[in-house]
């Protein structure tokens, strides 16, 4: 069955029936796009979101018909954020990826490109995966140009590690910060807006009830980007897309069909 799909603004819409549906389209997605530059003999640059939403994607990726068809050795795999723990922690973003899906699938170890993050500092890791950037994805406008970026969304409006009221959230030069973020008592490492913009492909997957008011806020509320970060996602000349399922997208408002506006 094909999900529903619409459009609020620029934003594309996708609303599986449940959460297995809603996974099945992020790595149905994910595989199209992957297939379709390995087509053109170029490698996909994907940088990976953290968090527990993901969990499911890696695992649905990891299994047929997905881990048949995607070219595995035509992606090279970033991180859109990481919290400052070594990847054996459990809160560990790589960690999390690794034990789910790069252990399972052969993509070459030297193309996977983790956030140093527990090794030192996370101002530390912060300029290391900076150079990393610069040095393995094409540049493009001035920064990175990720072919594929999957993005949660917290509560509380934040994306990767950009939360609320930050000043990490006007960063307009550097590609990756690192910011000691109250709200978690945590330090995180976060790649910046105007990389997460550069993308040709921006993803947020959301499921669930608990975060259907934040999804409506973000996408059909008022513009308050500095209160709901997830608000400053908007590619440049990319494509952005919403995964969702029933229940995250349950307060959005579908816009009025061309046959109910015909109606009046
Ligand atoms: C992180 C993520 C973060 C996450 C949201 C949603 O490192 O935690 O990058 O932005 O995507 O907090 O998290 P859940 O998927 O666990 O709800």
């Amino acid at each position: 069955m094909l999900p529903e799909r619409f459009y609020i603004g620029d934003a594309e819409v996708l609303v599986g029936a449940d959460v297995d549906e809603t996974v099945r389209i992020a790595a149905g997605q994910f595989a199209a796009i992957a297939r379709k530059l390995s087509s053109e003999d170029r490698m996909m640059h994907v940088a990976l979101s953290g968090g527990s939403t993901p969990r499911r994607l890696f695992q649905s990726l990891a299994s047929e018909p997905f881990v048949g068809i995607v070219p595995w050795r035509s992606i090279c795999f970033f991180w859109g954020d990481e919290r400052n723990v070594p990847p054996n922690h459990h809160d560990s973003n790589f960690g999390v990826a690794r034990e789910l899906l790069l252990s399972l699938v052969p993509v070459p170890p030297s193309n996977v490109y983790r956030i140093p993050a527990g090794d030192g500092t996370a101002i530390e890791a912060a300029e290391f995966y900076e150079r990393t950037l610069r040095q393995k994805v094409p540049i493009m406008n001035g920064f990175p140009r990720l072919d594929f970026v999957m993005l949660g969304l917290g509560a509380n409006g934040h994306t990767a590690s950009l939360f609320p009221h930050r000043p990490t959230l006007h960063e307009r030069e550097r590609f990756v910060v690192a910011d000691h973020v109250e709200e978690v008592h945590a330090w995180r490492v976060t790649l910046t807006t105007p990389v997460f913009n550069n993308a040709a492909q921006v993803t947020f997957l959301v499921t669930g009830e608990d975060k259907a008011p934040v999804v409506e806020q973000v996408i059909a509320g008022p513009r308050d980007a500095d209160s709901v970060p997830a608000q400053l996602i908007a590619p440049i000349d990319g494509r952005l897309t919403w995964i969702l399922d029933t229940a995250a997208a349950s307060q959005l408002n579908r816009p009025a069909t061309a046959q109910q506006r015909a109606n009046g």
